[in-house]
């Protein structure tokens, strides 16, 4: 597992849930591929979760970082919970899952660790970018020069859902990341998404990317934030450069051949 920069974990359910009175998070569980082969015919689609740990921290041991799916039903009748985030909250500390791993080669830090990284997750979109920072983090202990990098987090509120929060503040200390935070349903504070405190901060933004050669990464939520991150970065590199809707789209695509803009997005 050492050489893989990212990868997923796929879960598939066992013919069984397990009840238990556990909190979701901070559980650890054994991952038995042998299983896998039984379960190859089920009918249940795979679902996947990107890993939020580095292996170069953490060698014996992948985590996740599942924001589970429970809420009134859409049709109105009763509650709705999803099938795998539900059964990944019910699981206790040793139960055994099963799980497959893929990898996403193009999702990985620079080989160089003095190059510049844009991260943009909000929710769970963090998941990967923890990964990062632990591997950062590594790399700095054994004496590697670090580029900055900059991570662009969005929640609900400063309270609640600030994922890895007291880690992320050891990691800002520690010069291995600066953080910009997006609050949305903050008390008194207008909705604030992450694609809004890129807009403020796009001169540097695109100092970065363009002059400073940043890589960028988009995680998270495909449907709306991605491509409204995506719009940003264009009026950003709009205003900066006096360029057309046209060459902004080409600059995006241009980063993207390079492999200098990356995304994993669901
Ligand atoms: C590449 C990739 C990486 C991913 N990484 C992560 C990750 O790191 N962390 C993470 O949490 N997720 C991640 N996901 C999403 C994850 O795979 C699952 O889709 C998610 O956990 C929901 O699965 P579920 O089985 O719990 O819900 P499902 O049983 O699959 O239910 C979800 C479906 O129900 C619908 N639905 C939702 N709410 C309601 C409602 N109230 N009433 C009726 N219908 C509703 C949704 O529209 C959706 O179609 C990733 C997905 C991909 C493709
Ligand atoms: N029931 C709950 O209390 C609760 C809490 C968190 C998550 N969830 C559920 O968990 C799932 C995913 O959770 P998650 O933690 O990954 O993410 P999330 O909590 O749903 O979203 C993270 C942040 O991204 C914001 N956001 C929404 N649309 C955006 C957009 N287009 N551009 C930029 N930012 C945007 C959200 O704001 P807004 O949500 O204010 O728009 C929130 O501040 C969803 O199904 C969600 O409904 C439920």
């Amino acid at each position: 597992m050492k050489n893989l920069v990212s990868f997923f974990v796929v879960l598939f359910r066992l013919p069984f849930i397990l009840e238990t009175d556990n909190p979701p998070s901070s559980q650890s569980f054994n991952l038995k591929s042998s299983l896998l082969i039984n379960h190859l015919n089920t009918r249940l689609k795979p679902r996947y979760y990107s890993i939020s740990s580095s292996p170069e921290a953490q060698k014996d041991q992948v985590s996740i970082t599942v924001s589970v799916v429970r809420g009134e039903a859409f049709s109105g009748r009763g509650e709705y919970q999803g099938v795998t985030s539900n059964f990944l909250m019910e699981l206790k500390p040793g139960d055994d899952i099963v799980v497959f791993f893929r990898t996403q080669r193009s999702f990985k830090l620079p080989e160089d660790s003095a190059v510049p990284i844009v991260m943009v997750g909000p929710g769970t979109g963090i998941a990967p970018f923890r990964g990062f920072l632990q591997a950062r983090q590594a790399k700095q202990k054994e004496g590697e020069h670090l580029g900055d990098a900059h991570l662009y987090f969005g929640s609900r509120h400063e309270q609640y859902d600030y994922l890895y929060n007291d880690e992320i503040e050891a990691y800002e200390e520690e010069g291995v990341v600066t953080m910009h935070t997006a609050f949305s349903r903050m008390e008194n504070k207008p909705k604030t998404y992450v694609q809004d405190v890129m807009k403020e901060q796009e001169e540097e933004l695109i100092e970065m990317i363009e002059d400073k050669g940043a890589h960028i990464y988009i995680c998270g939520e495909g449907g709306s934030m991605a491509p409204q991150v995506e719009e940003t970065l264009k009026k950003c590199f709009i205003n900066r450069r006096q360029s057309t809707e046209k060459e902004a789209q080409e600059w995006l695509d241009g980063l993207q051949e390079e492999g200098r803009f990356v995304k994993d997005v669901w």
